[in-house]
């Protein structure tokens, strides 16, 4: 396939090296001339591990060129990858001017050919750019919704790290694809003849997520750093061998490096990871060291229950049924449980809040764990209910703790179902429960708490926020 690629940087020359290693013919396009003149003599425009032999021999073959001319470029080629700089503007925004010039100029372009021309965006960008700067670019006759139909726009983020750049691009952790439906479109021929060979699998993903996935990535990664420094300080501050206690926590595939932990949702709670996590921050404010991140947690958990209590609607609806209260499911651990915190806001609130929660009988709870719901919901008894039925029938507003597809099924069979807010982001369950009422646009009678994908595990504590969407909006 002949493709031209837009910025002749790291990410633009790996790119431009690796297709032509794959026989397509490619052409690099760049404003600064000196790189231009490099690549169109056969020469790496960076220094990285193998390009030079990569780049002589596709150079030596006629599989690589390079202009200044952008507008011959796309008129030569069937697609254009842009990986043009997207630097941090003054503000931590990302500065898209480069983004900008490059897509007007491949749009002015496309409008002089007749054949369909593949755009794949590259850069990092943040998350709305490909609907809100490249597609209006490319078409600015094209206006609301129509824009997104049968779009030439792909999202094709870039993993690859400098100094192992071009390993990295033959074995990527994934190769997303964002496209206008999500779904592979009628771009994909072109999207699998230029990347399908360095993955089994191509995930189509909405525009959106394409974009966000590699920042967040990147923000995960950078989290990661900071974490293991703070707590290096941490341990040499208690005379500990951080190398060696990191060394050994790494090792824990099930719950530290793994997914756990890591889906939208409720915040954390429990007996142990509150107390335990300011037992670290304590030992460090001791020790005299400032630990921002470690410090932080317990306020981002703090922000996100503050979040949980702002989705139950202030419309008159008073009567809250909340479906579990210990922190898990099948325990009757009700200490520092965010369920019990949610209740007893909404208790404070002058809500009507009735729970079920089938660990739990009241007989039973004693000690630290007796203690804790006493102080923050004294007459617990009175606001347990026996079954899944008095539940549904006290509630105006359910508020869903845990994946329960009998009451998923219940709530679905009702004509006149309680507002719900899954506070869980529990995809398939949730969905299914929106999939029941197809064009129900009445009222927003489901609000839902819209997360990320369940994967079954039960027992994640860190979730980034989700969304609330009611069912008229995503009964497609
Ligand atoms: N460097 C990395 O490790 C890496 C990894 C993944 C993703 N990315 C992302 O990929 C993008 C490119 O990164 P990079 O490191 O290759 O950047 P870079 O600064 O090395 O290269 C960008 C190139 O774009 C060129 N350019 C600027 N305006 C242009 C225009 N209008 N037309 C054509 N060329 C133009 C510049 O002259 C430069 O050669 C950025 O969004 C970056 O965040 C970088």
């Amino acid at each position: 396939m002949k493709v031209s690629i837009f910025g002749l940087g790291y990410v633009g020359c790996v790119t431009a090296a690796c297709l032509a290693k794959g026989k397509h013919e490619v052409i690099g396009v760049d404003v600064m001339a000196s790189k231009v003149e490099r690549l169109a003599a056969g020469k790496a425009t960076v220094v990285e591990t193998g390009i030079d032999d990569l780049i002589a021999e596709a150079h030596a073959q006629g599989l690589i060129s390079a202009t200044e001319d952008g507008r011959e470029a796309v008129l030569a080629s069937q697609a254009s990858i842009i990986c043009v700089g997207t630097p941090s503007g003054l503000l931590g925004d990302l500065d898209l001017t480069a983004l900008r010039q490059t897509v007007r100029l491949i749009g002015q372009a496309m409008r002089e050919k007749a054949e369909r021309h593949v755009v794949i965006l590259r850069s990092t960008v943040p998350a709305g750019t490909a609907e809100e700067v490249v597609i209006p670019a490319l078409h600015p006759d094209r206006h609301g919704p129509d824009r997104l139909q049968n779009s030439e726009v792909v999202v094709v983020p870039e993993f690859l790290r400098e100094g192992s750049a071009i390993a990295d691009y033959y074995n990527p952790p994934f190769v997303v694809v964002g496209s206008a439906t999500g779904q592979p479109d009628d771009n994909a021929e072109v999207v699998e003849a230029l990347f399908g060979g360095v993955t089994e699998q191509l995930h189509w993903v909405p525009l959106r997520q394409a974009e966000m996935l590699k920042a967040v990535c990147n923000g995960f990664h950078a989290l990661k750093v900071a974490f293991a420094n703070e707590i290096g300080a941490l341990s040499a501050s208690l005379s500990v061998d951080g190398q060696s206690l990191m060394a050994r926590f790494v090792e824990d595939r099930k719950l530290n490096i793994s997914p756990a932990y890591l889906r939208p949702g409720l915040p954390f709670g429990g007996s142990c990871l509150p107390k335990d996590l300011r037992m670290l921050v304590q030992q460090a404010s001791r020790a005299g060291l400032d630990l921002p991140l470690l410090r932080s947690v317990l306020s981002s958990n703090e922000a996100h229950l503050k979040r949980a209590i702002d989705l139950v609607p202030r419309n008159g609806r008073s009567r809250i049924g909340l479906n579990g209260l210990a922190f898990k499911v099948g325990t009757d651990d009700l200490r520092e449980s965010p369920i019990v915190l949610i209740a007893e806001h909404l208790i404070g609130k002058g809500y009507d809040v009735k729970i079920y929660d089938q660990g739990i009988q009241t007989s039973l709870i004693t000690g630290a764990n007796r203690e804790f719901i006493r102080h923050h919901i004294p007459h617990l008894s009175s606001r347990l209910v026996k079954d899944m039925d008095e539940l549904i029938a006290h509630s105006e507003v359910l508020l869903l703790t845990r994946d329960d597809e009998e009451l998923f099924d219940r709530i679905a069979a009702l004509e006149k179902p309680p507002l719900v807010v899954d506070l869980r982001a529990s995809n398939p369950l949730t969905k299914k429960l929106l999939q029941s009422r197809p064009g129900d646009n009445s009222e927003q009678d489901f609000s839902v708490w819209f997360g990320d994908s369940a994967d079954g595990s039960s027992d994640d504590y860190l979730r980034a926020r989700p969304l609330v969407i009611p069912i008229s909006s995503t009964s497609n």
